[in-house]
């Protein structure tokens, strides 16, 4: 079979002058001789590319020779009529411009012409065109400066880019009892188009179709053009298409003319292929991309957040037993005492003793000042009891009694907390050279407070309180340097937690009551005992058991009694103090010392006794020797 265009391509040839049959048909443009320019070429599987993915560029393709538009007796246009197909694909989805026009023009030379809206076919100097121009556009911007109806349009445009007529792409179906249907011109799929003219009633008609639809029995743009004014004679007729900022590649896969009659339908089947080079995401996709990302990171920074107030919720979850109720106002939440202390740092640390360490905090909301002891307490035994008894002590009242605030209980850990003694511990103020030394009068002050505190907690209350570790370091200075004794009762903590081995014993090495090694019972008695150890220390200023003194001084105690039993007992007072002291107070705190520390219990003076020995309303008893 001889190929139609090539057939054409003959008859142009030859008939340029009688062009009154010209009909044409090229399925694939890979034979047509057609006159190129701008960036318009044909591919080598012949697709006619109007334009590729270049910016800001137009391109035209043309017959090479113009036809013969008008009958040369009665000067009337002639009718014709087109078809061809065409595809539009954006680089990014919604991102586009700006279309392809089938042009009638009197001359090719379109140097004159913009890309963009301009469809490379008008420019912006003049709106009418010197040049002879009838263009069918196929428009996919919306330019308002050229009354366009939408960004989706076809349109007649006679020398202006403001069309006469135009109309939204759309198709004629008969589905539903029959009407139009929208077509997206830029959808990237090949799309069919018809243009017709009838010179009998002047109407130019455009019909569109997707690909796979045959031709609708309606137009989709029918108006009224007297082509006859609009043309010169000889016409070129061709494409124009253009690109502005956003990539667009714009092909035509086949065209078929006839002037005078109609145009043969193409062969869908021997078109060229598109480029398989679908639309990228555009950026307005990017921003749903992007709006997607932040979302997902939203809903995960929710979920930490949840997760990290669970957790919190878990770790100041409070155990909180029925028992406990009565004790609700002494008792503290853990999250409070958390951010009190900045969560038990090591710069809030006070002191680490035996019951476990001290933590300095701020309470919030009332930014009191407190003292938080950490009491490691693994067995559950007890508590209850402890508890209990720790509660009513806090009840106790007294000036020189550090006070109990109360309490917070969490799993296998209790704190205690106190109020906050500015002045630290009275030890730091005894032994080993210390930066700052007490001078008698305070020593005596302090020996007096502790001693009016112990009084009170063995007989001014309405059961006997025994403190248990009496020592110059459980002896607490407030802001007046008054001494107030601290830590009372916490040894019960250890008495209940070892159940029923009541021998443990509890207290310190050398504050140690002869008996309570052998019956480990904690009486008031025993609190003497220690008491007068703590005299001795505040008098002597060193611990009751010096390991670094020669043997017969290293327990203070038998040091203290050698000076007594020599009748030199000032011997053994604090050589720091020089002679800064008062002779009858300091020998009888010496004195009272080893009274309260005789191994003998009943030889023990109580706490009243000695409270009015050191106001001097009771004399002095002899020491004993045994
Ligand atoms: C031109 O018009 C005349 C008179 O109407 C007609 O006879 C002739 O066929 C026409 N020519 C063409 C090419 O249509
Ligand atoms: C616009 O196009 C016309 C021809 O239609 C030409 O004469 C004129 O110089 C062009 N103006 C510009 C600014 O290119
Ligand atoms: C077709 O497009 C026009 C203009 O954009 C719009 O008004 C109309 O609702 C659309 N019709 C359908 C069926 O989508
Ligand atoms: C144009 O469309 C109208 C309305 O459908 C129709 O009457 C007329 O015959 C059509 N003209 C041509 C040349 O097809
Ligand atoms: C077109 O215009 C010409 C004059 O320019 C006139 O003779 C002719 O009748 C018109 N044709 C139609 C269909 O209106
Ligand atoms: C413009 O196009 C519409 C739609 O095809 C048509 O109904 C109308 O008659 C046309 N206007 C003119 C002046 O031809």
């Amino acid at each position: 079979m001889f190929p139609k265009s090539m057939f054409f391509f003959l008859i142009l040839t030859l008939t340029t002058a009688s062009a009154e049959d010209v009909d044409f048909t090229y399925n694939g443009f890979g034979a047509a001789k057609l006159r190129l320019d701008g960036i318009t070429e044909i591919t080598p599987n012949g697709i006619l590319m109007l334009t590729d993915t270049r910016r800001a560029a137009k391109g035209h393709a043309f017959l090479p020779t113009p036809l013969r538009f008008k009958n040369s007796t009665t000067g009337e246009a002639l009718s014709f009529s087109t078809s061809f197909i065409f595809a539009i694909i954006p680089k990014y989805i919604d991102l586009y411009g700006h279309g392809i026009a089938f042009v009638l023009a009197h001359s090719v030379d379109l140097s004159y012409a913009f890309p963009s809206q301009f469809l490379g076919l008008f420019n912006s100097s003049s709106s009418d065109s010197t040049n002879q121009i009838v263009a069918i556009e196929f428009d996919t911007n919306m330019n308002p400066e050229f009354g366009d109806i939408d960004n989706n349009h076809v349109g007649i445009d006679v020398r202006s880019p403001k069309s006469i007529n135009s109309s939204h792409a759309a198709y004629f179906t008969n589905d539903n009892g029959g009407g139009f249907k929208n077509l997206s011109l830029v959808s990237g799929k090949p799309i069919q188009a018809w243009i017709e003219y009838g010179h009998l009633d002047g109407l130019l008609n455009v019909t569109l179709a997707p690909i796979d639809v045959a031709k609708p029995g309606v137009p989709c743009l029918s108006s009224k053009v007297n082509l006859s004014s609009l043309i010169s004679d000889y016409m070129y007729v061709g494409f124009s298409s253009s690109v502005g900022t956003f990539i667009t590649s714009h092909y035509i896969l086949g065209w078929s003319f006839k002037l005078n009659g109609r145009a043969q339908a193409l062969d869908l089947s021997r078109l060229p292929s598109l480029p398989q080079i679908g639309p990228k995401l555009s950026l307005e996709s990017w921003k749903i991309g992007l709006l997607i990302i932040v979302a997902i990171l939203f809903i995960l920074l929710v979920l930490i957040c949840m997760i990290f107030l669970v957790k919190s919720k878990i770790k100041f979850r409070e155990v909180f037993e029925d028992w406990e109720l009565e004790y609700g106002p002494q008792r503290f939440c853990y999250k409070d005492l958390f951010l009190a202390t900045k969560g038990f740092r090591d710069q809030h640390l006070l002191g680490a003793g035996g019951f476990g360490r001290v933590y300095k905090g701020v309470l919030p909301d009332t930014d009191i000042q407190v003292a938080v002891k950490q009491v490691s307490q693994e067995s559950r035994q007890g508590v209850r009891e402890f508890i209990a008894e720790i509660v009513s002590i806090g009840r106790l009242r007294h000036r020189n009694l550090v006070q109990l605030l109360g309490y917070c209980r969490r799993k296998g850990e209790l704190l205690l907390v106190y109020e906050f003694m500015p002045n630290g511990s009275l030890d730091k103020y005894l032994f080993n050279q210390p930066k700052l030394m007490l001078s008698w009068g305070q020593r005596f002050q302090i020996i007096k407070g502790v001693a009016s505190a112990l009084y009170y907690l063995h007989e001014g209350w309405e059961k006997v309180v025994v403190h248990r570790d009496i020592k110059a370091s459980n002896i607490l200075l407030d802001d007046q340097m008054n001494g107030r004794l601290g830590d009372f009762g916490l040894a019960r903590l250890y008495d209940h937690g070892t159940g029923p081995q009541k021998a443990h014993v509890v207290g310190s090495l050398g504050y140690l009551a002869p008996e309570l090694t052998k019956t480990g019972k904690a009486t008031a008695s025993t609190d003497v005992f220690a008491f007068g150890g703590f005299l001795l220390e505040v008098a002597c200023g060193r611990r009751p058991i010096d390991r670094r003194a020669s043997e017969e001084d290293m327990v203070l105690v038998d040091k203290v009694l050698g000076c007594w039993k020599a009748g030199m007992i000032l011997e053994a007072r604090d050589p720091n103090l020089g002679s800064e002291y008062i002779v009858e107070e300091m020998e009888m705190v010496l004195k009272l010392g080893l009274l309260c520390s005789h191994p003998n219990c009943s030889s023990r003076p109580p706490m009243g006794l000695v409270m009015r020995i050191l106001e001097r309303d009771a004399p002095l008893p002899e020491v004993s020797e045994d």
